[in-house]
């Protein structure tokens, strides 16, 4: 299987190195992120691991189809989201062979980005969609329905946009003249309202990342992905999180802080609240791991890509629920 050609697992080799190192060469391996199977397909490959994918995105499983018939019981997978993981890994037999790495690969796949349809992207011209699951709330409603002050949040907490206000502002006043509809247009109205030239980087780039990251709920299911890793992991097994911008590398730091006993002052608002501070996680990454200039020549999307792991530890969870065994 080569889906390379539509999406290029980032950092993979970074992760591979890393089962081999911490001696993860059998039990099951959770690929959070399924996406085109990129990184399950290597595991697989290259270890005697069972592998479980879990993407919420209905089109990635003609991928998950050809893993199936290529690999059998060992690979399963599940339309679902992080926050249905807790779920359906306690209702799997799986005392037997233990949860040994969790893995996510966060963000949008190119399978989504690429196709105009689903309404990702601010260069390709398609419907105001967004929703990485095809159900629910679509970008449609958020920015033809909601009012100038909570678009302006979802673009400052989401997006850390400077001009959140004007960009809100904007949106609500055009939409008065005419419903917005597509993504070129939405696109066109927030370049219109930010001041300045156009730079190196789109200027609808950070209000497209906070309608998709809010639209898709990406920080409420990034912590519950999280806290389901510290719940089932077994004690040695390891937790990989790619992320590709500083909202969630954030929230990946800020868990592990708070999983060693640090930082309790200062717990994300997205978190709930600590019950003990054992440390749950030993911190392999005290920085985390960049791709190459090789890798960013080859891949450039992989440039703003950052990759942290943790060990599990042998003490309880720090999130209210069992002990690592
Ligand atoms: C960057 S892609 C993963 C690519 C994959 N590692 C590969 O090599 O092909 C991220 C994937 O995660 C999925 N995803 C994002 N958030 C999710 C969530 N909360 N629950 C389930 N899947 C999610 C997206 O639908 C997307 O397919």
């Amino acid at each position: 299987m080569n889906n390379f050609l539509e999406h290029i697992p980032v950092l993979l080799d970074e992760i591979l190195e890393n089962l081999k190192k911490f001696k993860i060469t059998n039990g099951i391996i959770i690929d959070a992120t399924f996406g085109l199977g990129g990184y399950s397909n290597a595991i697989l490959e290259k270890t005697n691991c069972d592998v479980y994918g879990f993407d919420r995105d209905p089109d990635v499983l003609k991928y998950a189809n050809k893993l199936k018939k290529k690999y059998k019981n060992r690979f399963k997978f599940f339309q679902k989201k992080f926050s249905d993981i807790d779920d359906i890994l306690s209702k799997q037999n799986y005392s037997k062979k233990k949860v040994k790495g969790m893995i996510f690969d966060l963000g949008v796949s190119n399978l989504q980005l690429t196709k105009k349809n689903r309404g990702f992207s601010f260069k390709l011209n398609g419907p105001l969609d967004m929703r990485m699951s095809k159900e629910g709330m679509k970008a449609l409603d958020v920015i033809n329905n909601y009012s100038a002050e909570k678009l302006s949040d979802i673009f400052y907490n989401f997006g850390d946009e400077f001009f959140s206000r004007r960009v809100a502002r904007h949106i609500v006043k055009l939409r008065e003249i005419t419903p917005i509809s597509t993504t070129l247009e939405l696109a066109d109205i927030i370049r219109k309202a930010i001041p300045g030239k156009q730079k190196k980087i789109d200027k609808a780039t950070k209000s497209f990342q906070a309608i998709r990251m809010f639209i898709n709920d990406e920080i409420s299911e990034l912590n519950k992905g999280l806290i389901a890793s510290e719940k089932f992991l077994t004690y040695e097994g390891i937790l990989c999180v790619v992320s590709f911008h500083s909202k969630e590398d954030k929230i990946v730091k800020n868990f592990l802080n708070v999983c060693q006993g640090k930082n309790n002052l200062f717990i994300s608002k997205f978190l709930p609240p600590v019950e003990n501070s054992k440390k749950s996680f030993d911190v392999i990454t005290k920085k985390p791991i960049l791709p190459t200039s090789r890798e960013i020549k080859l891949n450039y999307k992989a440039r703003s890509a950052k990759l942290r792991i943790a060990k599990r530890t042998k003490f309880s969870c720090v999130f209210n629920c069992e002990a690592a065994a």
